[in-house]
């Protein structure tokens, strides 16, 4: 069948149709109107709100609401570290780190080598938990507020955690966890476990969370919003983003699975120039005279696709490269140039940022105002 898909937190299969997973998943979409209520409120909208790339939510509006009202909110977010991250897993934070920029708030950012260690039988515990320290220090690169920013490991904080995770565990039967996740009797039980240490940050404070990440995490949060209230917390809220597709075309997502069709935050200008002419799925048509007649298509041209999401910011010249690589005044090669050019400037940057990163990381794990609140806090 030609439009069926799979999303889930472990994998995504074919041409995603969002607004059937917004159906499917029970979300809500971001409209114009809320758009542009964010906007009256922070000001701008940001690039990746403008072209909804964030395009699925849940209680955003009782989150603007709970803002106006001075009540405020807090964001959480997280990675299951692993060997060197690729360029669609920024996607998460940079948004928080804007959301955080604009409304002034707490984020929590949890860094699951428990998650990665318990669901591949392959890693070592040493080798997940060397993964975290690697994946954090291009977290930091981001940008976040060190005061009000809270990096943590599972294995680390797991004694602030376990009492929040095990009232939680306590609300959830195994099948309802195996239902949501497809589990079975084989599945170890740390992993049965696990979604009570996902859910457990939702209620790091009484105020209500809101979630930005893609919607491939959407099946933890479901269960969040049915055992919140009754521990006396808020339903948390959601913003969800598209998938960042892989190099070799619009089907599926990113993925560190084959490092032939991700580009890493540690590929070197050559590398990022090398796949991407190489391997880059092509809107175009197979020969130049072809491509000048009928023009490319912009819809399924991953290098395209890319500057949209976010590498070329400027609403301006994205409208005047579609009309050209569309109209065929522009060629393939001339539009993988634009990326490479703008994904190495980024790169360089982001690199250069992460060695800033080394002597922050004690900051945003331990020293920083949120943070030490956070080891000094245990829950009741
Ligand atoms: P993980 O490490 O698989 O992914 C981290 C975040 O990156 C998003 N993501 C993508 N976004 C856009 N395009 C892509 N190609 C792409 N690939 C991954 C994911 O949706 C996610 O937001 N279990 C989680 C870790 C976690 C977490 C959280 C994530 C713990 N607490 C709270 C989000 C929010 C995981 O395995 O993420």
């Amino acid at each position: 069948m030609p439009d069926e898909f799979t999303v889930t937190p472990w994998e995504v299969k074919g041409k995603v149709d969002y607004d059937k997973l917004i159906i499917q998943f029970g979300t809500q979409k971001v409209t114009e109107s809320l758009k542009q209520r964010m906007k009256n409120i922070v000001g701008d909208l940001h690039v990746m709100l403008r072209r909804n790339i964030f395009f699925s939510h849940r209680d955003l509006d009782l989150i603007l609401d709970d803002y106006e009202k001075g009540n405020g909110f807090f964001l959480y977010t997280g990675r299951a570290p692993s060997l060197g991250m690729h360029i669609g897993h920024l996607i998460p934070f940079i948004f928080t780190k804007w959301l955080q920029e604009k409304f002034n708030v707490n984020v929590y950012i949890e860094i699951t080598d428990d998650e990665k260690f318990m669901r591949n039988p392959e890693y070592t515990l040493d080798q997940t938990r060397s993964w975290a320290y690697d994946n954090i220090l291009d977290i930091i690169a981001v940008g976040f507020n060190p005061d009000k920013t809270f990096i943590f490991q599972d294995t680390e904080y797991i004694r602030n955690m376990y009492p929040i995770a095990i009232k939680i565990a306590k609300k959830l039967t195994f099948s309802e966890v195996r239902a949501t996740f497809g589990l079975d009797v084989s599945s170890n039980i740390g992993i049965i476990f696990y979604p009570a240490l996902q859910i457990a940050p939702t209620m790091f404070e009484k105020r209500r969370c809101l979630i930005p990440a893609g919607i491939d995490q959407d099946p933890y949060w479901r269960l969040q919003r049915d055992i919140a209230e009754s521990l006396g917390y808020y339903k948390a809220a959601q913003i969800h983003s598209k998938f960042l597709p892989p190099l070799t075309g619009p089907e599926g997502k990113m993925s560190s699975s084959n490092p032939e069709t991700a580009i890493y935050l540690v590929d070197d200008p050559k590398t990022v120039e090398r796949k991407i002419m190489k391997y880059a799925f092509s809107g175009g048509q197979p020969t130049i005279e072809l491509h000048r007649k009928y023009g490319g298509n912009p819809e399924i041209d991953v290098a395209f696709q890319w500057l949209y999401y976010f590498f070329e910011e400027d609403d301006k010249r994205i409208a005047e490269i579609e009309e050209e690589y569309r109209s065929g005044k522009m060629l393939t090669g001339e539009l993988k140039q634009i990326l490479i050019e703008k994904l190495n400037n980024f790169l360089e940057e982001h690199r250069r940022k992460r060695e800033e990163a080394k002597e922050l990381v004690h900051v945003y794990k331990y020293d920083g105002k949120l943070a030490s609140e956070m080891w000094k806090k245990i829950h009741e």
